[in-house]
């Protein structure tokens, strides 16, 4: 979660779940009723591991809070005690729920909740290597977050930090030298450093995973979406969104070319530095300089909120507002209390974005180190996203706190910047000046959230691509880095600056590799949260299919109480039915659908055919001629 930090992180401890296959008392009796007595008993019995369930989410969440907003030796050594006592109590309520014929339950919820405790997770490890898996991940965060790179102008100044500076460089520099400097010392600073801690990661992380009857952990990620196809779904919506990745890259290119020549070459890859992000995730810094119509409505929302005066307090209360005029739920006092909303300057801090759930149905905060930039303003409506569904599921049973998948808990907050940011809602709280639209306004408009959502879809896909194939040990870890630029290429048609090796390791550079997070969710957050904003807004009476003057891109549902409802309505199932079933409740569908996303850009991507037509852009890319070898001494023998 952070710079578009579209991807940010919720926080809730997961027990992943699947079913152990022995069923030893698989009797079936005539008259039911020692399976009905029996779950009349199993019922009293989750009550007792709810509650204990909800003290040790409470518990462990405190300690985490406590290590990642002040990294220091002895948080590190409470926080792996707590998660100690947490794994062996979730063993022992493991061990007993398995031994219920839980299959053979009648009330749904039960036996939902029975099936979400049969998957033990990472408890199931050895004490011994449950701490090392745990200690292994904090090393690699705490690497991450004290990192610091020495300016590239001023060789001797050496305190700058992911954020705010190196994430202000890479989207303000224009100087190709100093972004390669930056892009290239986070990797050497990061990324080299967390390679051994990374591979006893993913041996342990799969053993942790066997012990669960997965083969592997790519599996044991991808149980959660309960359906089996999951894999093939994600690959179709690709499929579908391919040929728009391809004309906002062509346009791209053209436009990174004018401004800085054989850089940039005219059909090869895209050079990553030059993306205006550390990881040329999302593309919007680079607007300035590549909008459809310059010089109209070109003013930049970061300079406006700056002129404006906004503070990170500020910006939380806007988007606190616009949660309420949609009658969705206010922050609660205590959340203004405790969240951190600002980098503190005294102590070493997980900076990256993220909001918790304490478990105890009162407390929930985000952390985040606030700037006053765009990218930050849509963050934070992000993160509130997050506590948003918090609240809404906060009375379901514990096991059922969780989004009905974790695409669906991404998706909450982007789907309401998709309202802020439609030029309708900007002039209205003041933050684009012009007093009315044209259509050239409003494809500038588009285009900027096009360089947000457009541009992360290969990324957000190939992340997890690549972890899937080294946990399941396709990808051998002599080839971890290569594989990774084969894979960047492949999908996201870029190229990194210099030549790579096997001694670099790049992927451990993003926040999400180390921190253990899968990724998948964000791919899924970018295509559902268009269904979900396509059935608001119908809701809202703001959009029809092919009406021009209904445009699903300029809907805002800002004080739409019909669109609130329905969207509360699907929060608060939480993770108490299958996904398919929640979607069903706001949009009718019951399937992952790539058409809301491409009618949302449609206008843009007819401009974009034709402007490439008109200036004979090659769409696509030819191979790199970078390459990655598998050590250094090769690339200078070679
Ligand atoms: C950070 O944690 C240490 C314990 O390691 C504690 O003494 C200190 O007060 C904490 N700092 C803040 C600002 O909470
Ligand atoms: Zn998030």
């Amino acid at each position: 979660m952070q710079f578009l930090r579209i991807d940010s992180v919720y926080y809730v401890m997961f027990t992943k779940l699947f079913l152990i296959g022995t069923c030893w008392c698989c009797l079936v009796y005539a008259g039911g009723s020692p399976v009905e007595n029996e779950e009349i008993e199993a019922q009293n019995f989750l009550k007792t591991i709810n509650s204990k369930t909800e003290e040790n989410q409470h518990s462990l969440a405190l300690a985490e809070w406590a290590y990642n907003s002040n990294i220091t030796e002895e948080n590190l050594r409470n926080q792996l005690a707590v998660a100690a006592e947490v794994a062996k109590d979730e063993k022992e309520i493991w061990k007993k729920v398995i031994q219920y014929n839980w299959r053979q339950f009648l009330d749904y919820s039960t036996k939902r909740q029975f099936s979400k405790y049969a998957i033990l997770g990472s408890s199931a490890l050895s004490e011994d290597k449950f701490r090392q898996l745990r200690k292994t991940i904090s090393d690699m965060k705490a690497i991450y977050a004290k990192a610091k790179l020495c300016d590239f102008k001023d060789p001797k100044k050496c305190d700058l930090a992911l954020e705010p500076e190196l994430t202000q460089i890479l989207a303000t520099s224009r100087n190709p030298d100093e972004l390669k400097h930056v892009w290239l010392e986070w990797r050497n600073t990061v990324g080299v450093k967390c390679r051994n801690l990374y591979n006893d990661y993913v041996n342990l992380s799969n053993e942790a995973a066997r012990l669960n009857n997965f083969s592997d952990t790519s599996e044991y990620w991808l149980n959660d979406y309960e359906v089996s196809d999951f894999k093939q779904q994600v690959q179709n919506l690709w499929e579908q969104l391919r040929p728009l990745y391809l004309q906002i890259h062509a346009y791209v290119r053209f436009k990174l070319r004018e401004k800085y020549g054989d850089v940039v070459s005219e059909k090869g890859p895209i050079p990553i530095h030059l993306l205006g992000n550390m990881w040329g995730q999302t593309w919007s810094n680079v607007a300035d300089f590549a909008l459809p119509y310059s010089g109209v409505e070109d003013e930049d929302l970061t300079a406006e909120l700056i002129r404006q005066n906004y503070t990170a307090v500020k910006i939380f209360k806007t988007a606190e507002e616009f949660f309420k005029s949609i009658n969705l739920t206010e922050m609660p006092q205590t959340f203004w209390e405790r969240s951190i909303i600002t980098k503190p300057a005294d102590r070493d801090m997980v900076c990256h974005a993220s909001a918790w759930d304490f478990s105890d149905t009162k407390d929930f905060r985000i952390k985040q180190c606030t700037e006053v930039t765009k990218e930050h303003f849509v963050i934070v409506h992000h993160e509130m996203g997050h506590v948003e569904y918090f609240l809404e599921y906060k009375d379901q049973p514990v096991k059922f706190r969780e989004g009905a998948n974790d695409g669906f808990h991404e998706a909450v907050g982007d789907l309401i910047a998709l309202s802020v940011r439609s030029t309708k809602h900007l002039r209205k709280i003041g933050l684009l000046k012009s007093k009315t639209d044209n259509s050239q306004t409003i494809l500038n408009n588009l285009f900027k959230v096009g360089l947000d959502k457009i541009t992360f879809l290969p990324f957000g896909y190939l992340m997890d691509l690549w972890r899937w194939d080294i946990f399941s040990g396709k990808t051998k870890p002599e080839n971890y880095n290569c594989k990774w630029w084969e894979l960047r290429e492949k999908y996201q048609g870029v190229e990194p600056p210099v030549d790579r090796s096997e001694e670099d390791f790049d992927p451990a550079a993003k926040y999400h590799i180390i921190a253990d997070v899968p990724y998948l969710r964000y791919f899924i957050s970018f295509v559902i949260q268009f269904q979900f904003h396509r059935a608001v807004c119908e809701k809202a009476g703001q959009y029809e299919h092919n009406n021009p003057d209904k445009p699903l891109h300029e809907c805002d549902i800002y004080q739409n109480t019909d669109a609130g409802n329905a969207l509360k309505k699907m929060l608060s199932m939480g993770s108490s039915k299958p996904w398919p079933d929640a979607m069903e409740v706001l949009t009718g569908q019951r399937t992952m659908d790539a058409s809301g996303l491409l009618e949302y850009f449609k206008p843009l991507q007819n401009w974009l055919e034709e402007e490439n037509k008109k200036n004979g852009v090659f769409i696509g890319w030819e191979p790199s001629k970078k390459v990655c070898k598998k050590s250094n001494t090769d690339l200078k023998s070679n």
